[in-house]
């Protein structure tokens, strides 16, 4: 993966902390009591002027509260950020976490900083599962991808520059180093994860093919010698029985694929964890087709593939010590002289038969050979990731992902895994109530059916994964941006990856 930002933990630099040459100087101020340590140090170096802007009411250290002071010959940093770290006495939670971590990103990044270091006080957390160490996770997370470029623009003219380079970090802490450069070390790698998966993203889909991702699979597995990778084409398909699968991509001219990634962290008899994406590289709706405006976002299609190809890389850069399996289905939904056509009635690797009521909901079709197809791994767990739905954005908007699953314990695991890694997931029910909805007089079920979509593909997604504990996210309204800042985001590449580091 490529390294955007050098990170490093310098508890030494407190001593020095006004000696040392930086383009900006980020210090974390507790809000009420006396200045820590090196807020004190940067107040003397200033001429006061942290206690002055307190006295005058202009910052009060709330929590991500920011405020800047322009420098004088007192210090070797050309700027300087306060950063509001909340009181000391707070017991600070994820959101909190985040607030300050993006803060301390914006100040980093807002100018043409090239060097940084970052001082930070002594911090109170809500529970055990916040510490130091975790907050450090958070920060090096959001700075390796905020710092993300999107470098293969077509016109260079556009061309966005990142000019942060190196950022230095001491934190006053009782927790011991190892801990503090792990924190700091797994947040980088799941940075540069969102990063791979943004990229993949971004390209548009006459680049990124279902052949594009199974080539960019293959070469991150030659990164890591814990990881390979195997690609099914569409003869090798039509063996194992994926005909639902290949039904999407039958209008297209580009050859579907299945990509199964295997990290082998855990001993050889480990059962594995299994991550399963939607690859769309492109979706039209195919005969049912899609209206033009915003259909080029279409190309986001394949974020659930992205974001496994990212945590895979994740997971190999960390040397995490289980057992994990990656599975993409890769396909174009395009209408064609060949394409399938509403009406239409195949059969799934399960054996099951499906009437194809809406081409258009072609997600769940490549995801349930899939889901069959993670069966031969006799897999701990399954997660699917998927912008599988419209009626999420409805139901959720854009900043939380929809979860669905047959498994309680599972489903609290990822909730949480969420919520720590600040890329959150909210539940929705998925009773047997609602599987009614996909009755079909032609085939065992329809493809589409009632009116809560999102629960309703879940339920149609069920009915492949019912030999293991199963999770599905809906990320078709947290995958990608829209508007100025469209673009693929990276989620959720962070909750994956916390998933995947609370097992290990
Ligand atoms: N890829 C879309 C879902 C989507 C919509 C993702 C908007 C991101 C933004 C999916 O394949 C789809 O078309 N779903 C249909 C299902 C319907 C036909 C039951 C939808 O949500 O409209
Ligand atoms: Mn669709
Ligand atoms: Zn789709």
């Amino acid at each position: 993966m490529k390294k955007r930002l050098t990170l490093t933990l310098a508890q030494e630099l407190s001593k020095n902390l006004l000696k040392t040459k930086t383009d900006v100087l980020v210090v974390g101020v507790n809000e009420g009591k006396a200045l820590n340590a090196d807020a004190k140090k940067v107040d003397i170096a200033t001429n006061g002027s942290i206690k002055k802007l307190i006295k005058r009411g202009e910052f009060e250290a709330k929590i991500g509260q920011s405020v800047y002071i322009a420098t004088n010959d007192g210090s070797s940093a050309d700027r300087i950020f306060l950063i509001g770290c909340g009181k000391s006495s707070s017991n600070l939670d994820s959101e909190d976490m985040e607030k300050i971590t993006m803060s301390i990103t914006s100040c980093l990044t807002s100018k043409k900083s090239g060097t940084g270091i970052i001082s930070l006080p002594a911090m109170k957390y809500a529970s055990s599962d916040h510490n130091d160490a975790a907050l450090l996770q958070k920060l090096s997370c959001s700075l390796e991808s905020k710092a993300y470029t999107y470098d293969a623009k077509l016109n260079k003219q556009n061309k966005t520059i990142n000019y942060l380079k190196k950022v230095s970090v001491v934190i006053e802490s009782k927790e011991s180093l190892a801990k503090l450069r792990r924190g700091l070390k797994i947040g980088h790698a799941i940075g540069q994860g969102m990063n791979v998966a943004k990229d993949l993203a971004n390209l548009p889909g006459n680049v990124c093919t279902p052949s594009y991702l199974a080539t960019s699979s293959r070469s991150a597995a030659k990164n890591y010698n814990k990881l390979s990778c195997r690609v099914f084409g569409e003869k090798e398909m039509k063996k194992m029985g994926m005909d639902c699968l290949l039904s999407v991509g039958n209008g297209s001219a580009e050859e579907s694929k299945l990509i199964s990634m295997n990290y082998q962290g855990g001993k050889k008899g480990d059962k594995p964890y299994a991550i399963v994406g939607k690859g769309i590289t492109f979706d039209t709706g195919g005969i049912s087709l899609k209206p033009p405006a915003t259909m080029d976002e279409m190309k986001f299609d394949m974020c659930g593939a992205a974001s496994v190809i990212g945590t895979m890389q994740v997971v190999s850069e960390l040397q995490l010590p289980i057992n994990v399996v990656g599975v993409v289905a890769c396909a174009e939904n395009m209408p064609g002289s060949k394409a399938t056509k509403p009406g239409d009635v195949v059969k799934t690797m399960s054996g099951k038969t499906v009437e194809i009521l809406n081409t258009d909901a072609e997600g769940r079709l490549v995801l349930a050979d899939a889901l069959t197809y993670v069966e031969r791994f006799n897999p701990k767990s399954v997660v699917d990731i998927a912008t599988l739905t419209g009626a999420v954005i409805m139901a959720l908007g854009y900043s939380t992902s929809g979860l669905m699953s047959n498994d309680e314990k599972l489903a609290k695991d990822l909730l949480l895994a969420g919520e720590k890694s600040s890329d959150r997931a909210w539940q929705l029910p998925i009773w047997d109530s609602y599987q009614k909805d996909l009755d079909s007089n032609f085939a065992d079920m329809a493809n589409i059916g009632g009116r809560a979509g999102t629960i309703t593909a879940a339920c149609f997604l069920s009915r492949f994964a019912e030999k293991y504990p199963w999770a599905h996210l809906d990320v078709a309204g947290t995958a990608s941006y829209k508007g100025a800042a469209k673009g693929g985001s990276g989620r959720p590449v962070p909750l994956l990856s916390q998933y995947l580091i609370d097992k290990s």
